[in-house]
């Protein structure tokens, strides 16, 4: 595979379309030292990007729960993901909207930093083996839990809710699963450590878990989830 520092084409980083190689930060830099970090991974279906401004909204909204005010509208980023996935000429793929704090302060107190904003996309099928998706995958269960509300903005996807995640995934790795599923603080099923989780019953019906400790869009009515429910049904 080819490391992602190591592809073609172009970023839009800050508003500019740099070359993919170029697109650098600073070893000395905030969001790497202190993960003051916040992204989101947004799919490409025939060459247009699902549910693109509910994904924006929640990138905003993670920032704005992480202090850190993205300095373009909604609207500005919208058109940059959609700019970026034709200049890639990506089909079927990945968006990764990824907003930081840069390097002018280096300590707790990031108060001068600059927010950065990079989006990146590439092509990609299938987030698992396509053959797994028939024959079914197999989920250990984490040892890890979902932070509680009290502990971290836990309705954001910040980088740094994503320790647990890679943690978990390398444990079920290694002991011959393909994922893991993680608990909330309570015990109840949260989610998979990068996709969520839905039953189906015999009838067809679909369930899903009913802990708070999603991502925003999967607690409100006429959700994000439903959305996909409705996607993965074919209405
Ligand atoms: C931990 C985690 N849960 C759930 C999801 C699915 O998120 P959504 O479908 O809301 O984008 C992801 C996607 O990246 C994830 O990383």
């Amino acid at each position: 595979m080819i490391p992602y520092d190591k592809r073609s084409g172009k970023i839009w980083y800050n508003k500019e379309l740099v070359d993919w190689n170029d697109a650098k930060i600073h070893i000395l830099n905030h969001g790497l030292h202190y993960a003051s970090c916040v992204f989101e991974g947004e799919r490409v279906y025939d060459g247009s990007i699902f549910k693109l401004e509910e994904h924006t909204s929640r990138l905003f909204y993670s920032a704005d729960r992480m202090g850190m005010t993205i300095p373009y509208t909604e609207k500005e980023i919208n058109d940059a993901c959609n700019k970026i996935i034709t200049v890639q000429n990506v089909e079927n793929g990945y968006v990764r909207p990824t907003i930081w704090r840069g390097s002018e302060m280096m300590a707790i107190s990031a108060q001068q930093t600059k927010i950065h904003v990079a989006i990146a996309t590439w092509e990609w099928g299938s987030y698992f083996d396509p053959k797994l998706k028939i024959e079914g995958i197999r989920l250990n269960i984490s040892n890890w839990r979902r932070p509680a509300p009290n502990t971290i903005p836990w309705d954001t996807k910040a980088s740094g809710l994503y320790m647990i995640c890679t943690l978990s995934k390398h444990e079920a790795e290694k002991q011959g699963y393909t994922d893991s599923l993680m608990l909330d603080h309570e015990g109840n099923v949260a989610e998979a450590t990068g996709a969520n989780i839905f039953f189906k019953d015999k009838n067809g019906r679909i369930a899903y878990s009913n802990t708070r400790l999603f991502l925003r869009w999967n607690n409100k009515k006429n959700s994000y989830r439903d959305c996909k429910i409705k996607k993965y049904k074919g209405s």
